[in-house]
């Protein structure tokens, strides 16, 4: 298929690549899955539609599954998230990217409609963060079974109408072929998830999908130890703040939180959590964080950080309260965690890009970070690669298992098995020295576990 790719600069390409070499080293499960299952290339015949942050990790992931012989597509999931030398080195070696750093939203939605534009055969697989590129679909094939469109609530579903009707008025019948040509779907991330079992629930899930976020490799490993180093990463680019000494809040203690919560704390900033689930409220108090809630936190703290995934976290009100040059950013999926709408009156001036200083008729002022979209990929460059190697070798399982089994599977959602999980965190063993124990047989009775594993129940909480 012809390159039909959409980047920032192609000339940056050769960085790229040195970056991939470097980031190559750091990733022992997707160059073991490499070399496990290159020969057998199970991917073959697979048309990936791939929608997540097109970072150097992530091209490291993109060249696993065409090295097992996936056709893949690409665009960012995030509108700040592209590292544009990454974009370019996989564009130059011809699968075609959609992703700049600071795209619009209008030019996000077009890049997620290239990534289902396949020459002959539709896609057949959609490899997802966050759940855009999978309700784009779904959404499509339902406006042309009659469906009427809800109307939009925010900007962003605004730019995926728009794109959606151009599409839908262009291509009749595009997105029930689409729909019904799709295996399944392997998506990355809470939010994502928290779509498709909404979609299940209602019955209205088209295709399998295997849920990677829960994969314990996945979110005990990313979300928390990834953000444990990207957050302070991303709030130093932005800011050059000295963190030492400031006081820092983080709203929500699940994995991203307590991630954040560490970063933080790591870098001497005093941390105070919010929460609305007890349990949670209760791990943050005993890990020696102070729970309070935002409307006592506003207009003490220094800097704020949301990691809820859920809508209206930080509000106008609490951004009224706060002190002069307090810092707010994002790091769960979406912007809406923070009213940043409700600051588009207020004299801004944009220091550089992702980062805007707000003053309030009162004269004080904020810093935002990525305008409230996950700032540890907007103002840096995400997690690092280690434990992003543990993330996608999981996404990458999980394409298999939904290409080379699509029969086992119903239209709900599945986790990985958990010797598989065992088989990811085993991959990564050997980079850090790890020496393992091995049970005796005796051990492994007393327990009740197979010699070779798995060594937990379903249900233990890790
Ligand atoms: P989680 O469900 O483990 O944690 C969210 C926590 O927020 C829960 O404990 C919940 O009780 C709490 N919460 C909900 N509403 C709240 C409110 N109004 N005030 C205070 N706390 C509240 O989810 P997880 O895995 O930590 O993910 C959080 C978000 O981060 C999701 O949107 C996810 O997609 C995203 N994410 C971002 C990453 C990044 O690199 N930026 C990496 C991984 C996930």
């Amino acid at each position: 298929m012809a390159n039909d790719s959409i980047i920032a600069d192609i000339s940056l390409a050769e960085y790229g690549r040195r970056e991939l070499d470097i980031a190559e080293t750091e990733m022992p499960g997707l160059m073991a899955t490499r070399e496990e299952y290159g020969a057998a290339k199970p991917l073959k015949g697979a048309r990936i539609a791939g929608c997540l942050h097109m970072t150097i990790q992530t091209a490291a992931l993109i060249e696993t599954l065409t090295a097992l012989g996936a056709e893949v597509r690409w665009a960012s999931c995030n509108i700040y998230s592209t590292q544009d030398h990454a974009a370019a080195a996989i564009a130059a070696t011809g699968v075609p990217v959609f992703a700049k750093k600071g795209e619009t939203l209008a030019e996000y939605w077009e890049y997620v409609d290239h990534i289902f534009q396949w020459e002959g055969e539709p896609c057949n697989l959609i490899l997802d963060d966050g759940g855009d590129a999978t309700m784009y679909v779904i959404w499509g094939a339902r406006i042309e079974a009659g469906e009427d469109m809800p109307a939009p609530t925010n900007e962003e579903e605004e730019e995926m109408q728009k794109v959606l009707k151009k599409r839908l008025a262009a291509s009749p019948g595009f997105f029930t072929r689409l729909r019904d040509n799709i295996k399944g779907v392997s998506e990355e991330t809470t939010t994502g998830v928290l779509r498709l079992y909404g979609l299940a629930k209602e019955g209205k899930l088209p295709f399998p999908a295997i849920n990677v976020n829960d994969s314990v490799t996945k979110s005990k490993f990313d979300n928390k130890y990834g953000c444990k180093e990207s957050l302070v990463d991303g709030i130093r680019r932005g800011t050059d703040v000295m963190m030492a000494g400031k006081l820092a809040v983080v709203a929500g203690y699940g994995d991203v939180g307590k991630g954040s919560a560490a970063s933080l704390r790591g870098a001497g900033a005093r941390v105070m959590v919010t929460e609305i689930d007890p349990i949670c409220a209760l791990q943050a108090a005993m890990d020696g964080f102070a729970v309070t809630t935002m409307e006592e936190a506003a207009p003490v703290a220094d800097i704020f950080v949301t990691t809820t995934g859920n809508k209206d976290v930080i509000t106008i009100e609490h951004m009224r309260a706060m002190k002069d040059m307090a810092i707010v950013g994002n790091i769960g999926h979406f912007d809406n965690e923070i009213q940043v709408g409700a600051l588009k009156n207020l004299e801004t001036i944009e220091v550089k890009p992702q980062v805007d200083m707000y003053t309030f008729p009162d004269g004080h002022r904020i810093l935002l970070l990525s305008q409230g979209r996950l700032l540890n990929l907007g103002n840096a460059t995400g997690h690092p690669s280690f434990v992003m190697s543990a993330s996608f070798t999981n996404q990458v399982l999980a394409q298999i298992e939904l290409w080379t089994k699509s029969d086992e599977y119903k239209n709900q959602v599945y986790v990985l098995p958990k010797h598989l999980d065992e088989k990811v965190a085993r991959l990564h063993l050997e980079k850090l020295n790890v020496k393992l124990s091995t049970l005796t047989e005796e051990q492994a009775s007393y327990i009740g576990v197979p010699l070779e594993g798995p060594f937990k129940a379903d249900e233990y909480r890790y």
